[in-house]
């Protein structure tokens, strides 16, 4: 059963006469936790609150048409990077049926959904983030148009986030630039379980930090995050890593404010490491990192502990890795890229990505 309050629920954002035809667009980016997400209970609502840095280059944009629907039952078509994809499109389907009684006026209009991610198709990044808050920024964005609503800010990133998060629960983090925080916590205002809500107590250093992402294998996850999600209910190491991640959320908020990029490493390495030591101890039990993972993950401590470069490692639930580190390493960085991992990763197979300022209207 839901826990959820829904203070969403409108039934007034419902065309009363014509229904318009227009188009609107939406550049989203992903984001990388720093504090994992691992673990849910009812509609997506997280078992531990959440930190992430938002991405800059790694988005997606999408493009939604609408006109008024030509038969009783709305449609939706969507394309992926030029192509017709009944996959995509049978989850935008589902996702929009369950929005009804948000967004009423779904209902009364045919949608064509043209979406493409800046990031190579073989990355193996998880899109799912930008990917549903570039399509919740568009739903947002035609409430506000055509119903004078979501008339802050606020109010309309709060929504977006909502909206993003039932579509995939990292997504909600998404709708913020800088770093973002999903789950209710005492060490921030406001926080909710429901929408993700900016940092805003961060040091320069970090709102210009960089995240080089390594694809160590483009390959498909070999487990979906959903599946990753349910293991942590029987999970028997899960109440102590619940009870982990908000000790490590305090520690690194104050990291994130103070500038303390030893205690970010710190905090960030371990919620990577522990986020795959879940799915080692879960039943069936997943092994998500490559050999050429742990070499890296060795590499990079080398590095640090020789030159001082605090640059630490995340990851996701998959084999690649993310470099993260301040601005002014950027050049060591790349020359410890191509003279110390030339082994596991070539030019093509590494991201330069960066902290970001969150989405963008693009149409
Ligand atoms: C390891 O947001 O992809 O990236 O809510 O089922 O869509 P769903 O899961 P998803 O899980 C992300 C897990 C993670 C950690 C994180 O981003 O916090």
């Amino acid at each position: 059963m839901s826990s959820e309050k829904n203070n969403y629920i409108n039934p007034h954002l419902r065309f009363k006469d014509q229904v318009p035809e227009g188009t609107t667009g939406w550049q989203s980016p992903s984001n990388i936790a720093l504090i994992k997400y691992w673990g849910k209970r009812a509609v997506q609502l997280p078992m531990n609150p959440s930190v992430s840095f938002t991405l800059s280059k790694s988005a997606t944009r999408t493009t939604v048409h609408y006109k008024p629907a030509a038969k009783k039952e709305s449609t939706i078509a969507f394309y992926f990077e030029g192509e017709r994809n009944l996959t995509f499109e049978q989850k935008t389907i589902a996702f929009f049926k369950n929005l009804h009684s948000v967004f009423p006026f779904l209902s009364q209009m045919d949608f064509e959904i043209r979406s493409e991610n800046s990031f190579p198709h073989s990355a193996g990044i998880a899109s799912s983030a930008s990917g549903m808050s570039a399509l919740a920024m568009a739903l947002c964005d035609l409430e506000r148009t055509f119903f004078g609503t979501l008339d802050t800010d606020e109010a309309f990133l709060q929504k977006a986030s909502y909206i993003a998060r039932l579509g995939s629960g990292s997504a909600c983090r998404s709708v913020y630039g800088g770093v973002a925080l999903w789950g209710k916590t005492d060490r921030l205002q406001d926080s909710s379980d429901e929408f993700a809500v900016p940092v805003p107590k961060i040091h320069p250093l970090f709102r210009h930090y960089r995240d080089y992402i390594l694809i160590v294998d483009p390959h498909k996850k070999k487990v979906s995050s959903r599946a990753g999600h349910e293991l942590m209910k029987t999970n028997p190491f899960a109440p102590a890593r619940f009870k982990q991640a908000n000790q490590n959320l305090a520690i690194l908020l104050k990291a994130l404010e103070t500038g303390d990029t030893d205690t970010f490493t710190d905090i960030t390495e371990l919620e990577a490491l522990t986020l795959h030591a879940m799915m080692m101890t879960s039943q069936p039990s997943y092994m998500l990192m490559k050999p050429a993972t742990v070499s890296i993950i060795e590499k990079i401590r080398d590095f640090r502990n020789r030159t001082g470069i605090p640059v630490a490692f995340t990851l996701d639930a998959g084999p690649n890795i993310h470099m993260l580190f301040p601005e002014e390493n950027e050049e060591s960085i790349k020359e410890f890229i191509r003279t110390e991992l030339s082994a596991y990763v070539t030019p093509d197979s590494v991201i330069a990505d960066r902290v970001g300022n969150g989405p963008q209207k693009t149409e």
